[in-house]
């Protein structure tokens, strides 16, 4: 899959979500994340991110966004009771509106 680094936080953008054929991209407070599960790799998201925040997982540099990126679906989030799960959709959820810890760290 491709993760969401850095860059986008408190930039939110979103022109990837418009790409995204499977809707796979969700959003928290101040950052985008994307679901591992879901993502199909087809990359139409990377290009069109105008800080570059988007990258394939085995590319990224920062692998700590890689693990960042999971935990946000498969982790209880401050102030939720229960992971966001693989829910089929961000337009199903619509914006989650809270971060990982690490996002809220920085
Ligand atoms: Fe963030 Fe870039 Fe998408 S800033 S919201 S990853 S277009
Ligand atoms: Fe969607 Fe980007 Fe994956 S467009 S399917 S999140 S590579």
């Amino acid at each position: 899959p491709y993760v969401i680094a850095a860059p986008c936080i408190d930039v939110m953008d979103k022109s990837c979500i418009e790409e995204c054929p499977v809707d796979c991209i969700y959003e928290g407070e101040r950052k985008l994340y994307i679901n591992p599960k879901e993502c199909i790799d087809c990359g139409a998201c990377e290009p069109v991110c105008p800080v570059e925040a988007i990258t394939q997982d085995r590319r990224a540099s920062d692998a700590e966004f890689v693990e960042d990126n999971r935990r946000f679906f498969t982790e209880a989030l401050p102030g939720r009771d229960a992971p966001v799960g693989t829910p089929g959709g961000s337009n199903k959820t619509g914006p989650i509106g809270v971060d990982t810890p690490l996002v809220t760290s920085r």
